[in-house]
């Protein structure tokens, strides 16, 4: 039997205790032995909730322990480039939830870092590529079941957040593009066979009254970016919906078209009665990809341990930003991005 992965994990917010929770309760050959946080509390809850033995305030001191193999960041975004480093530099793997970083040269830094350590893992969140349903879209569009695909038609849409979460959480997140459409960006690149974005356009709007427009941001916006080739996607990302969470994905062939995930239903129950027909709905990003967000660990763990290739590269993470930056510049100037 090979020894079991020893894992730190940097942050315990939202995303980061389900990530803990998985890897002490799902995910195979691993063993979460370390966490850290500034928050006093979350390591309370690491200890008590999870069992987790090393507990670390500053994150120098997590990297720095000989007894990890990896470390999974699910720290603010505006961390990852420095954190991904460190980690790197102390020997160990490294998972780093999405976005990469909000500046190319961030990007790049940590892109540079790894390229010097081709034994060590390096592998950004990008969630859906472990979901059942798009793995299933892409490997049919690999085996050319809708001809040549040429454009890509993706959204993410979170239901309403009444207590104002996504007002807070804009100033760290880099805005709407940054934080929801950087999925729908990889997932366009990834379906559409990574080609090179030459142009941005987008724009966006203010639909229901709170606090975002002093912090820059929108609560709902489209994007449209021109790839070399002729491929192009159209992006639609709301904070706004009414019913639930809804990402849905089209990618568009010469043969035939793929509709992942239509609607926000939850389940297949349709209750009809004297008020009509109707289905509950998908919550939030937690229910619809919990089964994606185990596979995600399960794949890194994997990759660490070398039992299957890295899924996705720090260049597509790159990418994704690259394009997520343009579109965010469109939005603000009004102007079409050039992306070079
Ligand atoms: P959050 O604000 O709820 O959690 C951030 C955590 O980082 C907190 O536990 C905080 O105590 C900790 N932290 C702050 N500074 C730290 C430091 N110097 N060292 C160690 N820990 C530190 O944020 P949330 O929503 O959990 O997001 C975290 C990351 O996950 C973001 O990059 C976000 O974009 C990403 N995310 C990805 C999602 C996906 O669908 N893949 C969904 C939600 C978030």
């Amino acid at each position: 039997m090979p020894q079991a992965l020893r894992l730190g994990i940097a942050g315990l917010g939202r995303l980061g205790r389900r990530h803990a929770d998985n890897l002490v309760h799902r995910t195979r050959g691993c063993v979460l032995a370390a966490a850290c946080s500034p928050v006093p509390e979350e390591l309370v809850h690491a200890r008590d909730a999870l069992g987790v033995a090393r507990l670390y305030e500053h994150y120098e001191q997590l990297v720095q322990d000989p007894e990890l193999d990896a470390v999974v960041l699910v720290t603010p975004t505006a961390l990852h480039a420095d954190q991904a480093i460190l980690a790197l530099e102390a020997g160990k793997h490294v998972f780093i939830e999405k976005p990469l970083a909000l500046n190319l040269h961030d990007c790049e830094r940590v892109e540079a870092v790894a390229a010097g350590r081709p034994q060590q893992v390096a592998m950004v969140g990008f969630v859906r590529r472990f979901d059942r349903s798009y793995a299933n879209a892409f490997a049919q569009v690999s085996e050319g079941g809708i001809g040549r695909p040429f454009l890509v038609r993706s959204q993410t849409c979170d239901r309403l957040d009444p207590s104002g979460f996504f007002v807070r959480f804009a100033p760290s997140s880099g805005g709407l593009f940054m934080d929801c459409s950087v999925h729908d960006i990889d997932l366009a690149r990834w379906m559409l066979g990574q080609p090179k974005a030459t142009r941005a356009f987008a724009s966006g709007t203010i639909a229901v009254p709170h606090d975002l427009a002093p912090l820059g941001d929108v609560d709902n916006a489209m994007g449209i970016v021109e790839f070399e080739g002729g491929a192009r996607a159209m992006f639609y990302a709301s904070r706004t919906f009414a019913h639930g969470h809804e990402p849905s994905t089209e990618v568009i062939g010469t043969e035939g078209k793929l509709l992942v995930g239509a609607g926000a239903a939850r389940d297949r129950v349709v209750l009809s009665d004297r008020h009509g027909v109707r289905q509950q709905a998908v919550d939030d990003f937690f229910e619809r990809f919990a089964n994606a967000f185990e596979q995600e660990m399960q794949a890194f763990v994997d990759a660490c341990c070398g039992r299957r290739p890295v899924p996705l590269t720090l260049q597509d993470a790159t990418e994704a930003t690259r394009i997520g930056l343009a579109l965010t510049a469109s939005l603000k100037s009004g102007e079409v991005q050039v992306i070079s």
